[in-house]
């Protein structure tokens, strides 16, 4: 391990950041944040950074956080980083691509943009990439990992067989992936949404299965989830389990879903959250290329 290649993180991603220093050989610094009392924060960098410094934080509940990660990397390159690269294994706002209804903003337009004026390079956990397909716009080469390998490995261990479901068109391209490359079937719902917390689903008929797995990317109000359960317990099937990539779950969230008859849930822990059961530091570690 070089002295001063580290990783540099917020308190509120230290298990995260730990795990991704031992798998990619990183020194790990915690930057110091001060809250005056009037709610600004003040950031410093408690360890030299290298010339290229990782600067790792989770930005669910993002509004303070992005303006923090923002001075951090002001703090890092003033420090002698000449490359910063954001590690955020959660990247919020990505919904927002287009105006759905007039006088809206385009959120992730705002927010990428603003992180890519700071930061030279991005590794973040499957982003919720729809209309705008990749992130090759704000940051150079490839910025998103792939949550498949994590999501496939949620189909093996249970007995029989098992049916993949996304709850909607959005979620198809890894649904499919996962079909694939757990080499079970798939299928994907309609989803019609009437509010933050009112969703409806429907199912297109399915082949026999033994139990479903919903897979989706985000778990927020957890309607989602709880619908497609339903739908799938009015289908006929017994056992429906659950496995969501970011862990956002507002509050009552998990208990909607279990209400709605989901008997095993797991997410990954680019949040934190009690349902973390897939780990991602090793895919993160990969993609960060850097050689021992
Ligand atoms: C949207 O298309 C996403 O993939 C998720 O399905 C959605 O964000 C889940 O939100 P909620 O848990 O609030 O239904």
């Amino acid at each position: 391990m070089t002295a001063d290649r580290r990783i540099h993180y917020f308190d509120d991603s230290a298990a995260f950041a730990r795990a991704l220093s031992r798998a990619a050989g990183l020194g790990a610094a915690r930057v110091g944040v001060h809250r005056f009392p009037d709610g600004e924060s003040l950031v410093r960098i408690r360890r030299p950074p290298g010339r290229h410094a990782w600067l790792v934080r989770s930005l669910h509940d993002p509004n303070g956080k992005i303006l923090e990660v923002l001075m951090a990397a002001d703090a890092l390159r003033r420090a002698g980083a000449r490359r910063v690269t954001l590690v955020a294994p959660y990247l919020p706002y990505m919904r927002q691509d287009a105006v759905f209804r007039p006088g809206e903003a385009v959120s992730q337009q705002v927010v990428c943009g603003m992180l890519a004026d700071a930061f030279d390079g991005l590794r973040t956990l499957e982003p919720h990439l729809h209309r705008v397909s990749d992130l090759g716009g704000y940051f150079p080469g490839r910025s998103s990992i792939s949550s498949v390998p994590l999501l496939a490995a949620c189909v093996s261990g249970g007995r029989g067989r098992t049916l993949v479901v996304g709850p909607d068109e959005e979620s198809e391209p890894w649904v499919r992936a996962v079909g694939r490359r757990a080499r079970c079937p798939w299928v994907v719902g309609n989803k019609k949404r009437m509010g933050d917390r009112s969703v409806e689903v429907r199912l297109p008929d399915l082949p026999g299965c033994d139990r479903a797995l919903i897979v989706d990317d985000i778990a927020s109000s957890g309607v989602t989830i709880a619908q497609t359960a339903r739908a799938l317990a009015r289908a006929g099937v017994r056992r429906v389990e659950a496995a969501v990539v970011h862990a956002i779950f507002a509050p009552h969230a998990l208990a909607e879903i279990r209400r709605a008859g989901v008997r095993r849930i797991r997410s990954s822990d680019t949040i934190p959250h009690p349902t973390n059961a897939m780990r991602s530091a090793p895919l993160f570690a990969r993609s960060l290329g850097v050689r021992r």
